[in-house]
């Protein structure tokens, strides 16, 4: 059906490729963009999905201030010409200058391979935010109620009205809050979005967000409305207690019109607002929310005299912080989980409490359907697991209180709640206080799944169950975890941008879903966190004012990250603007080491978290893989990466001065770690994985190290022993020294510790330690066993390269030109990876048997890759019909030991290899 559409779409267009996904700063139609030369991008499709060969030899983008001269094909802002190339983005905007509230609507069109023209694309739309501190006229406002020590206290509604005697052409609203918000217009909730500003060190910048809000207005008298939550801002962080970052929530937003004559009209917060209290008693993220429907304010969002206790505003100074536009996407609910069955009522002598179970443990609010008399208070609490007495186990989420109330209005119609300013992370539900006689049903709650918005972008699959189970956990611990910030746990009083984390995963995380924005988002908060002195903390946002270093393995995300990002995603861009900051960062390296050793200046040694979690006595105790090995093995390796990011950047000056210090540091860390024959010290499996991961030994012990790695694991029967540090890549040092069966063994070991392990468990996310709950001991730890945490999810990376086969090439970022070479082991007879890379949908897709082997492969247009069939040398090779060699599309067939390799260019691919087994 879709080329049929296509077809259609491009009618009159002769061209093999039509452009589609627009994007603008890696977004979707942004609106408020702080950059005034955004940088657009597209992919291509195949008009034709069996034409091979398809590639873009010219592009043309047409930028134009109003919609109808864009149809009228009037680039009246920046029509680029017809320009001889096979980028397909990030090209930087060059059009006329843009200035603040500034509206652009763009499309691009494209010449294939032979010369001939698409149909321009479907539209797509930017605008730009208020870039000056003066566009701002709006003043910050609040409650007269709340105030140090009183956070918790009612949430305020806030609310103007104001009358229109026509229908604006347009209207935006620029809006933020310190604290949470949620904006309304008439009665209704304008946008969305959760938990809206986000997420920043507000000590130093907030973010705003920006609504069309044209459709909502109406001629005659209408009310703008916000209502403000405590948030990160003035609510429980972490263990850090209330207040972190300030006092009481606040508001700002400004409502501009612009009438047909073009006269602007502004409404902003100021004091002629109107403040009351309502049914929001409590909220807390941590906590969770409190709701008396009581105490509603009918008519508040209308005009008129509403209820409730309103009272003028209070107006705060503004305080010495950025305003600044968003980056990624916001928080939104993307999916309903309603509970498979009734939930269970739980035993007990008058006990009217029941539990639902939504098969999934997720991350995110419910709504609450009831009719019951008014008065009733219903309380809701949440959990990721269930105690051996079937009541919810709640002791691992520490102090988080995780429980929401909600008092009845006794609507006799019946009545529904969500709560907006809280989010927990559970599987079950428990119900209680609700009427005797009332029996709740699934549809009384069901569960909302919370997270940034993330463009999904991957899958990988095969024929063992338990691993794509495991690929299940892994994405769904992506899924709520990447909250505003990549997170450590949603549920326990922690949830914070635990930096070693961010890194351990970030390679995975661009496989399942897009996270370009996400962590050029993250990017900034890391230069906000960032101390003078060029350190980076343990977490960011920093939750302190003076965070200090965070570590091995953990401040190191502030290279590893962008890099990663750079790699997957091919801009330079975010290389460019942090360079500076990542500079920065291995220069304070240098200054916490002794001789290339990086060692923590006051104790001789590295404190820190070592490799955290790792079954050798790694991690907080001084045992198991030392801790000045891993600080300097990262040091060696962000020497390294930032070297190769100064060439990315053309500062061949930086480029050879940070190559050279990552060679000092490899001598060292080569000197005082590493025997002549292959011995590393701690002897730890980790301690052979980030020696071979990161190259610090010269090529020719490489394969002794790979044998101790391997003997310790056959040791402990095929079973792995490494924390956060080693994990995501021991599989990986594994296949590439020649040891696939190892891996694979550790891959597919079900006892514990092992990444099924909890599979067979009935995992349904990513657990936090390996043996979060065992048959012998059952729970770990409560101080510190969350059943999500998505740090030893970083396998899924080796999923995705490994067994589908799906590699980037490091000189080509961006999947340009890109490798397809898939190693099949164990037991698995079928693999198929998908990735929706910047270029297109590739897919690897293999199946075995004795003597046989069947691949497809998708290479998108406008991209080349090497393919490896990993077939014996005497194996028969066909593609679709034909002998390999003839097959259109292939050329450079070359046969050694290690398989069949040629070069692709775009197209569907069905290769088929036999041979005598
Ligand atoms: C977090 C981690 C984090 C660690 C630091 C824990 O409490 O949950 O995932 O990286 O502390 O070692």
């Amino acid at each position: 059906m879709l080329p049929y559409l296509l077809l259609l779409s491009t009618a009159g267009a002769t061209a093999g490729i039509h452009p589609a996904h627009l994007r603008c700063e890696y977004r979707l139609n942004p609106l408020g963009l702080g950059e005034t030369k955004p940088r657009l991008s597209w992919q291509l499709t195949a008009v034709n999905p069996a034409a091979r060969g398809l590639a873009q030899s010219a592009r043309q983008i047409l930028v134009a201030a109003s919609p109808e001269a864009l149809a009228r094909d009037q680039g009246d802002l920046w029509d680029s010409g017809r320009v001889a190339s096979d980028d397909t983005g990030p090209v930087v905007y060059q059009g006329r200058p843009l200035a603040s509230r500034a509206s652009c609507w763009w499309k691009v069109r494209v010449w294939d391979q032979a010369g001939e023209a698409s149909a321009w694309s479907e539209p797509a739309q930017w605008s730009i935010g208020l870039l000056a501190p003066s566009d701002w006229t709006a003043r910050w406002i609040g409650a007269p109620w709340q105030g140090a020590g009183q956070t918790g206290a009612r949430a305020p509604y806030l609310r103007r009205s104001f009358t229109l005697d026509q229908k604006p052409a347009s209207a935006r609203l620029y809006v933020t809050a310190l604290g949470l918000y949620e904006a309304c217009l008439n009665g209704a909730r304008i946008g969305q979005d959760s938990f809206t500003p986000g997420w920043t060190d507000t000590n130093k910048r907030v973010q705003y967000q920006v609504y069309d809000v044209g459709a909502q207005l109406v001629v005659g008298e209408n009310v703008l409305g916000a209502i403000l939550g405590d948030g990160w801002y003035c609510g429980h962080v972490a263990q850090k207690g209330r207040e972190v970052y300030g006092d009481r929530p606040k508001l700002l937003a400004q409502l501009e019109l612009t009438l047909a004559d073009g006269r602007r009209v502004v409404i902003a917060t100021d004091e002629s607002w109107q403040v009351s209290s309502g049914p929001i008693l409590e909220n807390d993220l941590l906590m969770g929310e409190s709701y008396d429907a009581r105490q509603e304010l009918p008519g508040w969002l209308s005009g008129g005299r509403p209820a409730g206790d309103w009272q003028p505003a209070r107006l705060f100074p503004t305080p010495a912080i950025e305003l600044s536009p968003m980056l990624a996407g916001t928080v939104q609910a993307h999916e309903t989980l309603v509970a498979p069955a009734a939930p269970r009522k739980l035993p007990g002598w008058g006990s009217h409490r029941f539990i639902y179970d939504f098969g999934q443990n997720l991350v995110g609010n419910v709504t609450l359907r009831v009719t019951a008399p008014a008065g009733t208070t219903i309380k809701l609490r949440y959990a990721e697991m269930l105690g051996a007495d079937g009541e919810l186990y709640v002791d691992n989420l520490r102090t988080a209180r995780a429980t929401d109330f909600y008092t009845c209005k006794g609507d006799p119609a019946g009545e529904s709640w969500t709560p907006r300013f809280t989010f927990h992370g559970f599987r079950y539900a428990e119900i209680s206080g609700l009427p005797r006689e009332l029996a709740p049903t699934p549809a009384t709650l069901v569960a909302h799944v919370l997270h940034t918005e993330l463009p999904p972008s991957g899958d990988f699959s095969c024929s063992e169950p338990l691993l794509n189970q495991l690929q299940h956990n892994i994405q769904w611990g992506q899924r709520g975890n990447y909250l505003e910030v990549p997170t450590d746990c949603p549920q326990r009083d922690e949830r914070l941008g635990w930096t070693g984390d961010a890194q351990a995963f970030i390679r995975t995380g661009a496989w399942n879903r897009d996270v370009a924005a996400f962590f050029t988002k993250w990017q900034r908060d890391i230069a906000d966190a960032q101390a003078p002195n060029g350190s980076v903390p343990a977490v960011v946002p920093a939750v302190d004012l003076a965070p200090g270093d965070g570590g091995p393995g953990w401040a190191d995300a502030a290279i590893i990250c962008p890099w990663t990002i750079y790699q997957c995603y091919g801009d330079r861009a975010l290389l460019e603007q942090h360079f500076a900051s990542l500079r920065g960062y291995v220069d304070y390296l240098a200054t916490q080491s002794l001789e290339g050793i990086r060692l923590h200046p006051q104790l001789g040694k590295w404190g820190g978290f070592g490799d955290w979690l790792a079954l050798d006595g790694s991690g907080l105790t001084d045992g198991g893989t030392p801790k000045d090995l891993i600080a300097t093995a990262f040091y060696a390796h962000d020497a390294r990466l930032l070297g190769a990011i100064a060439r990315v950047l053309d500062r061949p000056a930086e480029a050879a001065k940070y190559e050279a210090v990552a060679e000092r540091v490899t001598q060292a860390f080569q000197r005082r770690f590493v025997t002549s024959d292959g011995l590393v010290t701690g002897n730890t499996q980790t301690s052979y994985v980030l020696a071979l991961h990161f190259d610090l030994v010269p090529p020719a012990l490489r394969p002794k190290l790979a044998d101790e790695l391997v003997r310790d694991i056959r040791k402990r029967g095929n079973k792995l022993s490494t924390g956060f540090i080693g994990t995501p890549y021991l599989l990986h040092e594994l296949a590439r020294e020649g040891h696939l069966d190892v891996a694979y063994d550790l891959l597919m070991q079900k006892d514990w510790p092992s990444w099924l392990y909890a599979v067979t468990q009935g995992a349904t996310t990513i657990w936090e330690r390996w043996d979060g709950w065992t048959k012998e001991k059952g729970f770990q730890d409560k101080g510190m066993n969350s059943f999500n945490h998505y740090a030893y999810g970083a396998v899924g990376d080796w999923l995705y390269r490994v067994v589908a086969g799906i590699e980037l090439d490091p000189q080509s970022p961006g999947y340009k030109h890109f490798r397809l070479q898939p190693q099949p082991g164990g037991p698995l007879t079928s693999a198929r990876g998908t990735h929706l890379s910047p270029h297109g949908e590739i897919v690897s897709s293999w199946q075995r048997g004795p003597g046989s082997f069947t691949w497809e492969v998708t290479v998108p247009p406008n991209t080349t890759a090497t393919a490896r069939l990993p077939v014996p040398a005497g194996a028969t090779v066909s593609e679709g019909a034909q002998p390999l060699a003839q097959s259109p599309g292939v050329s450079q067939v070359h046969t050694d030991a290690s398989g069949v390799s040629c070069e692709l260019a775009s197209g569907q691919y069905t290769f088929t290899a036999t041979w005598v087994n």
